[in-house]
């Protein structure tokens, strides 16, 4: 069966009061922490930075599936590694020239590589670095324009889903944006079991129960 991962984005968490948000959330049965890592440059927005998950890291023991925004993602791999993340997933419309160097850096520093992409950017474009030597060892399909939390799914990004899970079979697919109760049967059933999920979870009023519900789409 399909393991599923699901992912609170802590982008709708309090920051005042990260280390209770994110302890809200494990209990409630989140497998990943999901943090959206922006510079203002690459997207209109700016949020945290490696400071934010050394002192989150001191106060949890999760996987902190990092999402980089940014225009220059190589410049972040060592400051993250050892503030303490699991997973570093850049966009490769911001690293398409370097991105070998970078999956052989953020393995070297024992995270999990994963690649990014943009609604408009197509498909095709993260082929080679899931066929690579050095491969990422997961695709997110983004299902807005990331930047904000709490957008619209767009769920023409579904066919990207389709044809990666049926590409590869047992690669980590991940979809961020607008996932909730109404819009978790189109990803799932696409084939995405890593699940991004922050107004959805956050604005609940018991998160455990939206929890649940995207892990049972999933594993179901
Ligand atoms: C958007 C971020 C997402 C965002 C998801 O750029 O990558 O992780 O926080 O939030 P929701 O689930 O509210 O769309
Ligand atoms: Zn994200």
């Amino acid at each position: 069966g399909v393991t599923a991962k699901i992912a609170p984005s802590m982008l709708s968490s309090d920051f005042a009061n990260l280390a209770s948000e994110a302890r809200r959330m494990l209990t409630s049965g989140a497998d990943w922490l999901h943090m959206d890592i922006m510079d203002g440059h690459f997207v209109p927005n700016l949020t945290i930075g490696s400071p934010v998950i050394v002192s989150l890291r001191k106060h949890t023991d999760a996987y902190l599936d990092c999402h980089l925004m940014v225009t220059n993602p190589l410049d972040y791999v060592e400051t993250l590694a050892k503030a303490g993340a699991s997973g570093f997933t850049f966009h490769i419309e911001a690293s398409k020239n370097n991105w070998k160097e970078l999956v052989q850096s953020i393995k070297s520093r024992g995270m999990k590589p994963g690649v990014a992409l943009k609604p408009w950017t197509p498909i095709e474009e993260v082929y080679p670095l899931v066929e690579a030597e050095n491969p990422v060892e997961m695709v997110l399909v983004m299902t807005v324009e990331p930047g904000f939390g709490g957008q619209k799914f767009m769920p023409e990004m579904m066919d990207k889903v389709r044809v990666l899970r049926k590409k590869y079979p047992s690669l980590d697919i991940e979809v961020d944006g607008g996932l909730g109760p109404s819009t978790i049967d189109m990803a799932a059933s696409a084939g995405a079991n890593c699940i991004v999920a922050g107004s959805s979870v956050f604005g609940a009023p018991e998160p455990a129960q939206v929890i649940s519900l995207l892990r049972n789409s999933v594993e179901k």
